[in-house]
């Protein structure tokens, strides 16, 4: 399948060598999404300190664009507050990537939706 799509490099660096990915053991919330349009699943986990994201962690059940963008958000909100990470859009994920084909910007669904999903969480059980 891959072999019909041109990634950027990028995108592919992220797929091959994904960052932040795997469990994260003491997580103070996650949230998992799916794609409906293909059945992939992402699921976010976030460590805050400070109502900053301290550690990040994914696990994604996808294509290469999804396992690339998942892996490009916890770069991008590693550290920042929970307010600016919120306000990242699934499109400057694939900005960041330096994009994705068209027909795979579908798959850049999951990522920030998942991280705001986790953040709601968070707040919501903090109540
Ligand atoms: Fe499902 Fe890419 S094909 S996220």
């Amino acid at each position: 399948m891959m072999n019909n799509i041109n990634y950027n490099r990028n995108v592919l660096d992220h797929f091959r060598n994904p960052r932040n990915m795997g469990e994260l053991g003491d997580a103070d919330a996650e949230a998992t999404v799916g794609n409906p349009s293909c059945g992939d699943v992402m699921k976010v986990m976030i460590k805050i300190r400070d109502n900053r994201i301290e550690d990040v962690k994914f696990q994604t059940m996808g294509c290469a664009a999804a396992i690339a963008t998942s892996s490009m958000l916890t770069e991008l909100v590693k550290g920042k507050s929970l307010d600016e990470a919120g306000k990242i859009s699934n499109e400057d994920v694939v900005v960041a990537l330096g994009g994705l084909p068209p027909i795979k910007i579908h798959c850049s669904n999951l990522a920030a939706d998942a991280l705001k999903l986790a953040i709601a969480n968070f707040r919501g059980n903090r109540k």
